[in-house]
């Protein structure tokens, strides 16, 4: 049974991704660690407790972590994520509370309580985990496995011309998340970055595909839509995941990206529960923190130049085992776990 620790900065995609964790099977949730980026820390916590209401899910641990950055302002990304971060979503207000625990501290006592096995997901900045780290040395040997949804290798940013938004929201933190691992640390974390991440891309046919399948009648989103239009799903998840997404559609549609979306996320979640999904290759990742143009780069070393031990299992891509694209393997199976999930929820 995978025990997994999952920190967010829910966040249209983080949604998804919970959604993913909450639908698969045997996955031990035992934790959820708010951390501000695409919108405040205390908005990010309303969404995470909100969300675990709506999926009766209400007996897991939100903690709330650092309203800031370690070091810097925050910035958050409303024109992503929409004025709540949930895109449309119109979620009823958690009834539940924050557990009291800060971020970091529950990180520290999730792995303390699960030595050896717990797996860590980071989709968000990493603030908190960079907190935890500080707090407990200990933490990258504790850890099962981490994976990391942030940074880009050998590819663009998405915040500045080199930046990926969760490590440009926290330079200095994503640096010290960084350097905590090495040749002592065990495990090395596993990446995710805009490289592989924006080949997952979410299309209006995938969310009907998705409603579809949890026996939910839809409306498939359109860009002819008027903005803000609001899902005619009857499966309240289906309703809520249509109503966030379309904000997120909207969003890229304006960058000229087209009317999708890329599933960071869960994708990040998908292959925190099977590694197997991807190939990986091992480098040297530090961030450039004092650069004019390029604060907030992940920098890969993939050739030992530094001459400092692999941190890092970069992920480069699908493996030669799968028959169909990265990307249709990870949708059939994000739709094969969510809507059954989903459709219980209605029953
Ligand atoms: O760059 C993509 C990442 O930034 C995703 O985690 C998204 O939720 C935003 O936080
Ligand atoms: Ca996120």
């Amino acid at each position: 049974m995978p025990t997994v620790f999952a920190d967010v900065d829910t966040g249209v995609d983080d949604a998804f991704a919970l959604a993913y964790l909450l639908a698969s099977p045997d996955v031990d949730l035992v934790g959820i660690a708010s951390t501000a980026g695409n919108t405040g820390v205390q908005q990010v916590c309303r969404n995470n407790l909100a969300l675990l209401e709506l999926c009766g899910a209400t007996g897991i641990p939100v903690s709330v972590g650092s309203a800031l950055p370690l070091s810097i302002p925050l910035r958050t990304a409303e024109d992503t994520h929409g004025p709540t971060g949930l895109g449309y979503a119109e979620l009823p207000a958690p009834t539940t509370q924050p557990s009291g625990f800060d971020a970091a501290e529950a990180w520290i006592s999730a792995a303390h309580a699960h030595p050896g096995e717990l797996i860590g997901l980071a989709t968000g900045p990493m603030t908190n985990l960079a907190l935890a780290l500080r707090a407990d040395p200990e933490l990258p040997r504790l850890l099962r496995r981490l994976v990391i949804m942030g940074g880009s290798f050998e590819y663009r940013g998405n915040t500045t011309p080199v930046s990926e938004w969760n490590i440009a929201v926290d330079p200095e933190a994503a640096a010290e998340v960084f350097a905590a691992f090495g040749a002592q640390s065990g495990a090395l974390p596993l990446v995710c970055g805009l490289n592989v991440t924006e080949s997952i891309m979410a299309t209006p046919q995938i969310l009907a595909r998705l409603a579809d399948a949890a026996g939910s009648p839809t409306t498939e989103m359109s860009p002819q839509d008027v903005r803000g239009t609001r899902s005619t799903a009857t499966n309240p998840l289906i309703r809520v995941l249509e109503d966030a997404m379309r904000f997120y559609f909207e969003f890229h549609f304006d960058q000229g990206e087209g009317y999708l979306a890329h599933l960071h996320d869960p994708f990040a979640a998908a292959v925190a529960l099977d590694p197997s999904l991807v190939r990986t290759r091992s480098a040297t990742v530090d961030v450039e923190l004092h650069g004019t143009l390029t604060r907030g780069m992940t920098v890969a070393d993939f050739g030992a130049h530094w001459n400092r031990p692999p941190n890092a299992a970069i992920v480069v891509g699908g493996t030669p085992q799968q028959s169909a694209p990265l990307a249709d393997v990870f949708f059939e199976r994000y739709i094969a776990r969510v809507a059954p999930f989903a459709r219980r929820l209605a029953s």
